[in-house]
């Protein structure tokens, strides 16, 4: 069996290794917001290239947590990609902001900068460029815009760890970066987890607060902050500190497989991913684009290798959040991707045979 993202493979890679780690952690008796997370959160922070971290329990709070230490809220409104994880609007919605939704590059996925000044009104307090399947948006581009309507610019790196945008990591460049630790991302926990990167020491210590119910650090009854619970646990920030370490080798692995895929599948039969000179992909994931996605998931699946389709259904599609979006354009592209997109294995534990089983598929496909 072949999967398109595999954390068991990962588990038993670092077994040994993981299983002490967890049993050093419960001996200590500090299973919340102790040293090894407070460590984990300082190397995080080296590795991004910032001067602080907040751990938080999922990408989804990263971001909510990060709009909440911004201000933004009721009548406000955050301009991101309509193509991203439904979890990006619902932080956005649990504030009570309005998320507007842009279309996305044809070739990158990523949103269509070119589309956010005519969608600024004075509600726009902020845009959440989406770093989607592991690249970099057009930052450039993006701080231009967001410095001259000063708006505040909100990284969501969750697919993205290790992703550069000329040579500095995403969740750098904006105001705020925010990462998942999702079992299936570049940098994966056993369970939840989130990350917030920011140079900015004010919104650091709101979002420190915002994290544990509003507290400061003398949980002072003066902080007039409002917060929730979303606590990094110390058994995952153990093996996610320990992960950090090898993240660029696992990167590596994605960048390799993906090299041999883009050498060897046809692209004059299927749309295969599109990189930026100016960034370094690290894959999350490997989406290939051709008129009979569902036909050759199938036939995958007939021969036990699971692809995903990432994402099913468009946002505009979901009953419960169609009344809390603002769409001021088409989205064709994000249509159209929609329709076409799948996201074949590259995780790196894929063995060569696996590799080779893949593109033997591909290859037969074009003539059924
Ligand atoms: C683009 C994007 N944003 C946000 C999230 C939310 O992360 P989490 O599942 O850790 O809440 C994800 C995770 O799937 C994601 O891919």
């Amino acid at each position: 069996m072949i999967l398109f993202a595999d954390p068991k493979k990962e588990y038993l890679f670092f077994k040994n290794k993981i299983n002490s780690d967890i049993l050093k952690t419960l001996s200590k008796g500090v299973y919340t917001l102790g040293k090894i997370t407070t460590n984990f959160e300082k190397n995080f922070s080296k590795y991004i290239g910032v001067k602080y971290c907040v751990s938080v329990n999922s990408g989804t709070d990263a971001i909510k947590i990060s709009l909440l230490a911004l201000g933004i809220g009721r009548g406000d409104e955050v301009i991101t990609s309509s193509h991203t994880a439904l979890a990006t609007i619902s932080a956005i919605i649990d504030t009570g902001a309005t998320p507007v939704l842009l279309d996305i590059n044809e070739k990158t996925y990523n949103l269509d900068e070119s589309l956010i000044e005519k969608s600024i009104s004075k509600k726009t307090k902020a845009i959440i460029p989406v770093h989607i399947y592991g690249q970099s948006c057009n930052m450039s581009a993006i701080k231009k815009i967001a410095s001259q309507y000063s708006l505040k610019i909100i990284e969501d790196c969750s697919q993205a760890a290790g992703t550069t945008f000329n040579k500095k990591f995403v969740g750098s460049i904006g105001d705020i970066g925010c990462f998942s630790f999702y079992p299936t991302k570049n940098l994966a926990a056993f369970g939840d987890g989130g990350m917030i990167s920011t140079s900015n020491k004010t919104f650091y210590n709101k979002a420190k607060a915002i994290r544990q119910y509003g507290w400061d650090q003398m949980k002072s009854p003066k902080s007039n902050l409002v917060g929730i619970n979303s606590r990094l646990d110390e058994i995952q920030a153990s093996i996610l500190d320990f992960k950090l370490g090898y993240l660029d080798e696992l990167i590596e692995k994605r960048i390799k497989i993906a090299k041999e895929f883009n050498d060897k599948i046809d692209p004059n039969f299927y749309i295969l991913p599109f990189q930026n000179h100016h960034n370094k992909h690290t894959y999350h994931l490997y989406v290939i684009q051709t008129k009979n996605r569902d036909k050759l998931l199938n036939e995958f699946k007939n021969n036990k290798i699971f692809a995903g389709i990432h994402y099913k259904h468009l946002i505009t599609k979901y009953k419960g959040y169609k009344k809390y979006l603002k769409v001021p354009f088409k989205i064709k592209n994000t249509e159209n991707l929609y329709k076409n997109a799948l996201s074949i294995p590259n995780h790196p534990f894929l063995k060569k045979n696996e590799i080779d089983k893949i593109l033997k598929i591909l290859d037969r496909f074009k003539n059924v």
